[in-house]
């Protein structure tokens, strides 16, 4: 396995240049099933959960060429069972369900199981199909799903769910009939996935909005997309700037989507410079403590919890992050407390004393935004930081230390010393 190693206390500066979002690529990906044909997709990361994906198709019979450009032909399906071994290593592949079942009328997908930051289940999903006609069983840890006729219906969630959004979004476009969901998350990765479909010929409105309505067609054609790029990826980097009080140009930022990250990143005392399409981040003077929430889109996202908990460590006063969105989502603490920080969690919100200085150490990474959050910390802190468990970061960044790199920090991949 690899680790990270960071020297911290380099300044960062210079340019660097956001890739394309996992969170919509993947989902984009799965859209590719609706029909055959052959689909291109551009701006696509270079990361593992990506690498997963083309694995997925190529398993359902697609054909799947290319790295960040790519072309996917999906005139071949001929298995619609998405086994529990890809399944349980990316959650997102729990999306070929809803494309499955509305070309093919069936489809056998494992559930997803849980993982580090909760248990993460997907009855809001199945429910969703149940009320579009579906028919449902599940027999030892697979979803099994059919139906004669995919109906519009009226799909009311109880929370915003971004993935059961998606996936009922792309059933219903060929879905007999109108389906409205309402309490649908608003994420723009939703946004850019509706995007692609209406590419396809799919008729869709309200997509960004909690309430989508979408008009089923009898077929749709290929999709020819380009990612929009990832705002998580952005915000890290940004943090990445605060926490070195370095100056950074973000370039290919989605900048009208990252309101809540600009604005709580400002409140903390980073500057903030905004261009049509990329961000000039800088700081000047001390840190501020802050108080934040997480929330579905357009809110503070739970996907720069870990990243921004890293920045507080070095705040003055303390702070307070309430994680609303999953259970278990504070396992970067421990690991943040072992480099000096001081922070306490209790249920789900976490108190950061801040104005401590970092001491690097080696450290665990145990999920995708905790591994970002300890190199961050790593940049910031005195002597060397060592992140094992780095298979977690490739997950959801591609080549995050190589832009690093690009920005002046001292940090290197290598081999893990066997224990
Ligand atoms: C998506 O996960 C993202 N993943 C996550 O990003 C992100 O953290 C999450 O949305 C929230 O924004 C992808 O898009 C591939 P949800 P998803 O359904 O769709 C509960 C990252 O770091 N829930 O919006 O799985 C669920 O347990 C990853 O890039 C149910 O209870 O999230 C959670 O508490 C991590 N039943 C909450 O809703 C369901 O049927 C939100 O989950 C579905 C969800």
């Amino acid at each position: 396995m690899d680790c990270i190693v960071v020297q911290g206390g380099k300044k960062l500066s210079g340019e660097v240049t956001v890739s394309g979002a996992k969170n919509s690529a993947l989902a984009i990906m799965a859209a590719t099933l609706l029909t055959g044909g052959t689909h291109r997709i551009a701006g696509v990361p270079a990361l593992r959960d990506i690498t997963t994906m083309k694995r997925l198709l190529g398993h359902l019979g697609a054909g799947v060429e290319g790295s960040d450009q790519l072309e996917i032909v999906t005139d071949a399906i001929e298995t619609f069972e998405a086994p529990y071994d890809l399944v349980k290593t990316m959650r997102a592949s729990f999306l070929v369900l809803g494309p499955l079942v509305a070309r093919f009328g069936r489809a056998v997908v494992s559930l997803p199981g849980g993982c580090a930051i909760g248990v993460r289940p997907v009855d809001m999903h199945i429910k969703a199909f149940e009320a579009m006609g579906v028919t449902v069983a599940i027999d030892k840890g697979y979803v099994h799903a059919a139906c004669d006729e995919l109906k519009g219906a009226r799909i009311l969630f109880d929370m915003p769910t971004v993935g059961g959004t998606e996936n009922i979004m792309m059933a219903a476009t060929l879905a007999k009939g109108t389906t409205v969901i309402e309490n649908a998350a608003r994420e723009p990765e939703i946004v850019d996935l509706a995007c692609a479909l209406r590419n396809m010929g799919a008729r869709i409105e309200g997509d960004g909005t909690d309430r989508i309505t979408i008009q089923g067609v009898r077929e749709l054609t290929p999709l020819s997309h380009t990612v929009m790029p990832d705002r998580i990826e952005a915000g890290t980097l940004m943090v990445a700037a605060g926490i070195t009080g370095g100056t950074v140009v973000i370039k290919n930022c989605p900048v009208p989507v990252m309101g809540s990250t600009i604005d709580k990143l400002r409140e903390i005392g980073l500057i903030i410079e905004e261009g049509q399409n990329e961000l000039r981040v800088s700081r000047n003077g001390a840190l501020r403590h802050v108080e934040v929430t997480t929330n579905p889109h357009p809110g503070f996202p739970t996907d720069m919890q870990a990243q921004i908990m890293a920045l507080l460590t070095l705040a003055d006063g303390t702070s307070i992050i309430r994680e609303t969105i999953f259970e278990n989502r504070f396992i970067h603490v421990a690991e943040l407390d072992r480099m000096g920080a001081n922070i306490k969690v209790e249920h789900d919100t976490a108190i950061i004393a801040g104005a401590q200085t970092l001491q690097g150490t080696t450290v665990m990474a145990t999920d995708l935004r905790a591994s970002a959050s300890l190199i961050l910390a790593g940049l910031a802190a005195q002597g060397t930081t060592v992140v094992s468990r780095v298979y977690h970061l490739d997950r959801g960044y591609d080549r995050l230390e190589k832009k690093l790199q690009g920005l002046g920090a001292d940090i290197h991949r290598e081999k893990e010393k066997q224990q």
